[in-house]
């Protein structure tokens, strides 16, 4: 596929995986559409897009709203074009005991990274359907298939973006849009700073190990060139599924000893 021009919405750009994935596509050739809150960080990633020839749009979205999601959908259809892919990776984490978890910080998670992917896909899908050509790519998590003392509802909320991932790449078995997850594990991004910024958060110390963020949008244009409904960055994590399997009992066991340690330490 030739992907000079297409059109790459990328959702969480202005830091981490996401403005990784939006470096990497333009450079491909791709014109990235950037959404996220921060202005002042999609308007340098911007000018770094195009300072090497690349072409990138803004749109500012809080996608916690329904309407702001709406909105992205419509500048892009009225005034971008078609959309070839869709990077569902705008998400944030929340690490602690759920019952210290407000509601507030919960619902907003659910309305990030569940329904704005939910409500995203569906717009774009029909429009992809129409069309006969399209790609959405989930970012997801390791937590979602290794539940997690900690990051029990971030880790469902990856969970749901599976399922749904898996039921959606069956419906469209025999045409030519795909959908993918990307189960990642830890990445160096600003994820843990952010997950401490919510009420009761303790820091995932996310930034500093696992992969890079460029190692993961090289993992998405891999996945662009090859479609798949699921890949493991790095590959390695495919064991974790059966890892759940085979020692769930004894997670069961050192889990809780494990984020008892990280309290008691309040980092
Ligand atoms: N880092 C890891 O270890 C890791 C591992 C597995 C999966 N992931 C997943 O990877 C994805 C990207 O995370 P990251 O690691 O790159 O973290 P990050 O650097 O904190 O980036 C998160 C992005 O999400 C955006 N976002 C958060 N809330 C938003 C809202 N209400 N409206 C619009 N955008 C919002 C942020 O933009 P603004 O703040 O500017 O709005 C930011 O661009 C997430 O879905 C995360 O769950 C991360």
């Amino acid at each position: 596929m030739d992907w000079k021009n297409k059109i790459a919405v990328i959702t969480g750009a202005s830091s981490g995986i996401g403005a990784a994935t939006a470096r990497k596509l333009a450079a491909e050739g791709l014109q990235v559409v950037l959404v996220a809150r921060r202005l002042e960080r999609l308007k340098d990633l911007t000018a770094g897009i195009i300072q090497r020839g690349g072409q990138a749009h803004i749109i500012t979205s809080d996608l916690t709203q329904d309407k702001d999601r709406a909105r992205v959908f419509d500048h892009v259809v009225e005034k971008i074009g078609n959309v070839d892919v869709l990077v569902n990776n705008a998400g944030f984490g929340w690490y602690g005991y759920s019952a210290e978890m407000p509601w507030q910080t919960a619902r907003e998670m659910l309305q990030v990274n569940l329904e704005a992917v939910v409500q995203l896909s569906l717009s774009f899908l029909a429009k992809m359907r129409a069309r006969n050509s399209g790609h959405i790519i989930n970012i997801g998590s390791i937590s979602g298939s290794l539940p997690s003392q900690g990051v029990a509802l971030y880790g469902a909320t990856k969970s749901f973006l599976d399922n749904f991932t898996t039921a959606l790449h069956r419906e469209l078995t025999g045409t030519r849009v795909h959908v993918s997850v990307v189960r990642a594990g830890p990445v160096k991004t600003e994820f843990g700073k952010a997950a401490i910024l919510h009420e009761n958060g303790l820091h995932v110390p996310t930034e500093k190990m696992g992969v890079t963020a460029e190692a993961v949008a090289n993992s998405i244009w891999g996945l662009m060139r090859r479609p798949r409904r699921l890949i493991y960055v790095p590959d390695w994590l495919r064991i974790v599924p059966w890892v759940e399997l085979s020692f769930g009992w004894l997670i069961d066991r050192l889990g809780p000893l494990l984020l008892k340690r990280q309290k008691s330490a309040r980092i």
